[in-house]
């Protein structure tokens, strides 16, 4: 598939996320402060960035685990219809659990993972989303923390990708097309 030629806008600094990650962080300490261990589910593979930067700069024992739920297909458009492909390799019945996702958009992903982990019997079950776009929203669900509200933009970078494209960017920035023949994206 040949990709409509387009160029990124930076919209939130490498350092802005680091700010904002470190008092991220500091809120989860302070909500799990002396657990035994927190189990930390990052769902790929929009999140495998955040978790990385998150979990250094938590000041806790940590074990972490990841899922895998079905999204966008390599589309733009939300399916609506959430699939598990990988499951948790570990028990968390009895655990603090703290779910990272990336990015909510509609929020069925987010909604269907935190009903599957609820069903388990966790002893704390809490939410993250480094983005929000809130005016995307159909279902009721809030992340217990966000990073940051976003505008209804299409957004690559920082683990989040465009068809497999553009997760290694620092930053995050939204896709703008441009005109065949003008400038290529980025590699990177
Ligand atoms: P939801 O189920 O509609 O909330 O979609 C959540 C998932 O869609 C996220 O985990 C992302 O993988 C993906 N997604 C949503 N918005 C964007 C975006 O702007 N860029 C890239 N992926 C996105
Ligand atoms: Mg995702």
């Amino acid at each position: 598939m040949t990709q409509r030629p387009y160029v990124i806008d930076q919209m939130i600094s490498a350092k802005s996320i680091a700010a904002r990650v470190e008092e991220l962080a500091a809120a989860i300490a302070a909500e799990f402060a002396g657990t035994d261990k927190l189990v930390v589910v990052g769902l790929l593979r929009g999140s495998f960035v955040f978790i990385a930067d998150l979990v250094r700069e938590l000041d806790l024992p940590v074990e972490v685990d990841f899922l895998e739920a079905s999204s966008y297909d390599n589309a733009m458009e939300s399916s609506r219809e959430v699939r598990i492909l990988k499951d948790l390799r570990g028990q968390i019945e009895g655990r603090d659990v703290l779910i990272v996702e990336d990015i909510i958009d509609t929020g069925y992903t987010l909604s269907h993972v935190r009903h599957l982990l609820a069903s388990r019997a966790p002893r704390k079950l809490r939410t993250i989303a480094l983005l929000d776009k809130p005016t995307r929203r159909e279902t009721d669900i809030r992340a217990d923390w966000t990073g940051f509200e976003i505008p209804d933009e299409f957004v690559v970078g920082y683990g989040i990708d465009f068809a497999q494209r553009n997760r290694n960017l620092p930053y995050i920035g939204k896709v703008r097309f441009t005109p065949d023949g003008d400038h290529l994206a980025p590699e990177a």
